[in-house]
């Protein structure tokens, strides 16, 4: 292997671009060619490619987003779409692609290499932290950090004015940015779609939380939470139950996917960049590299698809605890 492609796909996420930094120098390192595919397998489709340097990647490792750009490709999902972009990597003589992104972008992958038995090595990248095979996603980190620096404005705001917030968090159907967001900025209440408790409970907690002296809350209600409603819906259903409450909505929405890399996803995305490298030089493919223990392990794209992900309940119960 000689000259390898990186790309980010899907939704972006904080650490994409030391990740694309990481991949740039491992091969410079070991005298491989690097091309960079812009906006993800769009791009490969229609062989928007640029080389690479080590120089190229210069004073990236702290800047959000991602210098290749990225974007859901609807043809890819096609079979010519797929037959277009398998021609232009054996136009430009790409041997091998290093993926950047969440499990839409590996399922592409997977079909990408049964088809054409193309070498593929994915870097999990997504905000939602919902990959089997790894404890963190790039971005992750960075998100929940961005969350609770929100959520700890509104908290000053809801305490001034004695009020409700319903806070919404991204994550698709993950509740990783809810429960660790909700219990580091000390949320009165998480929905999750993993746990749903169910709406009777909530107002008893918020009438409990009343009747213990607190006069502002903050409940951090997952994207993808099962209560049945909407945040806005949460919110009326509260005013509505407990007209105590004086109630506001707030959506996080975007702004989770921005920013600078927190250092740990710069130091995880600067060591599975070089793993996934080393793994292609090795002639190693269909692997996700990811992050156990601190150790950088792998898992087949196939299982970091289907593995599906475990919230951590501990933290739910501390979750209860702390709102005694
Ligand atoms: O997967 C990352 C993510 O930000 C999810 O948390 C969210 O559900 C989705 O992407 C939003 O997608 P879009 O950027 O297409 O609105």
């Amino acid at each position: 292997i000689k000259r390898i492609g990186v790309m980010t796909s899907g939704g972006d996420s904080p650490g994409m671009n030391a990740a694309i930094r990481s991949v740039v120098r491992a091969c410079a390192y070991y005298r491989a060619e690097c091309i960079g595919i812009y906006r993800g397998y769009q791009g490969l489709i229609e062989g928007d490619f640029v080389s690479l340097t080590a120089r190229s990647v210069n004073n990236i490792i702290n800047k959000g987003g991602t210098i290749l750009k990225s974007a859901r490709s609807d043809e890819f999902r096609t079979k010519e779409g797929r037959k277009k972009a398998h021609e232009n990597l054996v136009e430009h003589e790409l041997h091998a692609l290093v993926v950047i992104g969440g499990d839409g972008s590996f399922t592409g992958g997977v079909i990408f290499n049964k088809e054409f038995k193309f070498p593929i090595i994915g870097i999990p990248g997504t905000i939602d932290n919902d990959i089997f095979g790894t404890s963190h996603t790039l971005g992750y980190d960075t998100a929940l950090n961005t969350a609770v620096e929100a959520i700890d404005k509104i908290r000053d705001t809801a305490s001034s004015h004695n009020r409700l917030f319903f806070v919404e968090v991204m994550g698709r159907d993950a509740g990783f940015i809810a429960l660790n967001a909700g219990v580091g900025a000390g949320a009165e209440e998480i929905l999750i779609p993993e746990e749903d408790l169910g709406l009777k409970r909530m107002l008893e907690s918020l009438k409990k939380s009343r009747r213990a002296g607190k006069s502002s809350s903050i409940v951090v209600v997952a994207e993808g939470d099962k209560s049945g409603k909407n945040v806005y819906e949460l919110a009326q259903y509260v005013e509505e139950n407990l007209p105590e409450y004086e109630v506001r909505v707030s959506v996080l929405g975007h702004m989770q996917r921005g920013g600078a890399p927190s250092c740990f996803d710069r130091v995880l995305a600067s060591r599975l960049g070089v793993k996934a490298v080393e793994l292609l030089l090795d002639n190693e493919t269909n692997l996700m590299v990811g992050l156990k223990n601190n150790e950088v392990i792998t898992t087949s794209l196939e299982e970091a698809i289907k593995g599906g992900h475990a919230i951590n309940m501990e933290l739910l119960r501390v979750s209860d605890i702390m709102t005694t």
